[in-house]
């Protein structure tokens, strides 16, 4: 039987403390460990938890202040860190096959050259990352800077880091992946990728927050495995952000959508229900009990100074005019290794071959078409969406990292590559997908 929702207040991940700040860098330590926790009222679920907790705490940092993760490694198994979203130089950005080993320890220098952002950080080990997040290893990060802490929004306990995970549960409370034993890969029936049937919210099933009649500003992020939500409240929420931090303006959503790795930046604005309502954050992409994500209940009156401007930032255009050349990624499934796997270009993840050669500097545009739904994911650099079967998306650019590309679909955007010259990753972010090989290298020259 599932746990009932709305039962268990919603956790907040603690923030991360760090270990010491010296030469204008903050040091932190995060330990991979197995560890036993109360994921479902009355029962034990042993997860992998950096700091042995799920999600992992989250990392506060400052743009353009360097920030180091050095990660210890006290699992069974190796493991490889990754900043979704970071500006990161390559020997740091976790390529699938840069292992930790376990018992072996690994700094990370995130230098954060880059805006305030909704980022997230996770495992990335080739052909593992799937099961590997599955158990846990996943946890928020947020870049803050000058430019936003200008402006009037919902902080301190009103800015709430939404870490929203499907997972299956054993009935004595274990976690339920259909691995093949140790090898890479998933249980046949499962090439879609992996769904649980449990709704978690920052590790807790379907949790409840008491808020005040107040706006709340929440920084939701998809770090499912394989499914996508179409999140709504029934009212108006305003969306701010997008997976690269600010929009140029505010936006009245009723829903939205978000695929796998990506993140929304949304204010509710409490004060416009009853005390004593609750309110559903529902999943219209779901049935029955996936169709429910969390609940707030409005429970008391506070002052509140927050708004939400008219302006939020200065958004460049990116112009695919000054583009030096159009690169193609098709995305379907194909036969390797004598069974089926998720392919780019028709060839299977192959980290030592690379599939482009972008320029230090160069403005590109990459077309990427797919069979069924995949959500892109390019690390280094953030992009912006140009269109979508050949339609320029509505609104006001605005930056992205991971996109989702629905069944039979040509989405094309336009980025700059950046920062470092090394070789990086673009990958479906469906993770069963990522380790059945849909993953693509590339090289900054
Ligand atoms: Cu969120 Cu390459 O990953
Ligand atoms: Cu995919």
């Amino acid at each position: 039987p599932l746990p009932k929702p709305y039962a268990v207040p919603l956790p907040v991940p603690e923030v991360a403390k760090p270990v010491r700040s010296a030469g204008g860098a903050d040091f932190y330590e995060l330990a991979e460990q197995a560890a036993d926790v109360e994921a479902l009222p009355g029962l034990r679920t042993q997860i992998w938890g950096y700091g042995g907790q799920f999600p992992g705490p989250t990392i506060v940092a400052r743009s353009g202040r360097k920030t180091v993760v050095k990660l210890v490694n006290q699992l069974g198994v190796p493991t490889v860190l990754h900043l979704h979203g970071g500006h990161t130089p390559p020997e740091s950005d976790g390529f699938p096959t840069d292992l930790v080993a376990p018992g072996a320890a690994r700094e990370y220098v995130f230098p954060l050259e880059q805006r305030a952002a909704t980022l997230w950080y996770h495992d990335h080990r080739m052909d593992y990352t799937g099961p590997q997040v599955w158990r846990g290893l996943a946890g928020m990060f947020l870049v803050r800077d000058a430019e936003e802490e200008a402006l009037p929004l919902p902080a301190g306990e009103r800015d709430l880091p939404l870490l929203i995970c499907d997972r299956s549960f054993a009935a004595d409370g274990n976690l339920l992946y259909p691995a093949l034993g140790d090898r890479p890969g998933v249980q046949e029936g499962y090439m879609g990728g992996v769904l649980g049937d449990v709704i978690l919210v920052n590790g807790a099933p379907w949790p409840e927050l008491r808020v005040a009649r107040a706006r709340y500003r929440l920084r939701l992020c998809n770090g499912s495995n394989a499914r996508a939500y179409e999140l709504a409240t029934g009212g108006p929420m305003i969306q701010i952000g997008s997976d690269g931090g600010l929009l140029s303006a505010p936006r009245t959503v009723r829903q939205f959508r978000l695929a796998p790795g990506e993140r929304a930046d949304v204010i509710v604005d409490f004060s416009a229900y009853k005390l004593g309502q609750h309110v559903e954050l529902r999943n219209l992409a779901g049935e029955g009990p996936q169709a429910r994500v969390m609940r707030f209940a409005v429970d008391r009156d506070e002052s509140d100074d927050s708004a939400v401007p008219q302006r939020l930032s200065t958004v460049e255009a990116l112009d695919p005019g000054k583009a030096t050349v159009t690169r193609d990624f098709e995305f379907s499934s194909g036969s390797m290794h004598g069974g089926t796997g998720w392919l780019i270009n028709g060839r299977p993840f192959d980290p030592k071959r690379m599939e482009a050669r972008p320029k230090l500097g160069d403005v590109e545009i990459w077309r990427l078409t797919s069979d069924v739904a995949h959500p892109v994911h390019l690390h280094l650099d953030h992009f912006q969406v140009l269109s979508v079967n050949g339609e320029r998306p509505a609104g006001p650019p605005e930056w992205k990292d991971t996109v989702e590309l629905r069944d039979a679909q040509t989405v094309e955007i336009v980025t700059r590559f950046t920062g470092y010259r090394g070789r990086y990753v673009l990958h479906c972010h469906n993770l069963e997908h990522e380790d059945m090989a849909m993953m693509a290298s590339f090289e900054v020259v």
